[in-house]
């Protein structure tokens, strides 16, 4: 039977017969379907980059079955997705040993592991991650840029030196103190603190004067962060004088 219109296209997961769109993230389809496969670096806001291969799954088109990431995978008609085959499981289970070498006390890498009946790694703990637990998923970077338009943050070095920073790892004089970074990284290895006078962006070096309502005196936001919402969407900046409760 053909699919009902040029975008819609039929696909199978685990036998079961699916409609999705064409081109569409085959990660969100399988979710959308009611099916877990698990993720670290994917989030709906933002491009998918396939860095944590957590999202693996089989894949046969044709007469060819391999193995891919599914957050980068493009929805194709006549696919047939297996989503928990014994060399995915296997798979996972190795790349969540690797990824704990990276974080070993990362909280929700370590229930995610846990769920597949991994509790240690036998992997070499990286001295140059061992403090800091960034697995490198790039999540923070392509929220900064694609979501709050910041461009604060990038991957420097390479291979085992690879890391994510604000530039030269010294202040991030573009972070706006959204905090957005912080709410999606996957293993919290950001670290905000906040007080009545400043929010502080900790892995980037970032200090910034929080805004106090003109009405109440309450710290609402960082400063920085209204002027640059502010100018985006074109409106005074005396708008934002008062918290949105006084407003
Ligand atoms: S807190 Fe700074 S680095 Fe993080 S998303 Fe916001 S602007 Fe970007
Ligand atoms: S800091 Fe967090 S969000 Fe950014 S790359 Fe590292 S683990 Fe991912
Ligand atoms: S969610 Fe697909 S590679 Fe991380």
């Amino acid at each position: 039977m053909e699919p009902p219109d040029d975008k819609t296209v039929r696909f199978q997961i685990n036998g079961r017969s699916h409609e999705g769109t064409r081109g569409e993230s085959l990660l969100a389809a399988i979710r959308r379907h009611g099916y877990e496969v698990p993720s670290l670096c994917y989030h709906e806001a933002v491009s998918p980059y396939g860095a944590c291969r957590l999202c693996l799954v089989e894949v046969k088109r044709g007469r060819r079955q391999k193995l891919t990431t599914s957050c980068n995978y493009p929805l194709q008609e006549g696919i047939e997705v297996f989503l928990d085959t014994d060399r995915v499981v296997r798979h996972r289970r190795t790349i969540l040993q690797l990824l704990l070498a990276m974080a070993p006390e990362a909280e929700e890498l370590r229930s995610l592991a846990a769920e597949y009946g991994v509790e240690d790694t036998p992997f070499v703990t990286d001295e140059e991650h061992a403090d800091n637990a960034c697995i490198l998923c790039g999540l923070c970077n392509r929220v900064c840029n694609e979501v709050v338009g910041a461009h604060a943050i990038a991957f420097a070095g390479r291979g085992l030196h690879k890391r994510m920073e604000s530039p030269y790892d010294d202040v991030a004089e573009a972070c706006i103190g959204c905090g957005a970074c912080v709410f999606v990284c996957p293993t919290s290895c950001i670290g905000i603190e906040e007080t009545e006078q400043m929010r502080r962006i900790l892995k980037w070096h970032r200090d910034l004067p929080m805004q106090k309502c003109a009405a109440c005196g309450r710290p609402f936001a960082p400063t920085f962060q209204i002027m640059h919402f502010a100018d985006k969407i074109g409106v005074e900046r005396s708008h934002f004088d008062r918290c949105p409760d006084c407003r």
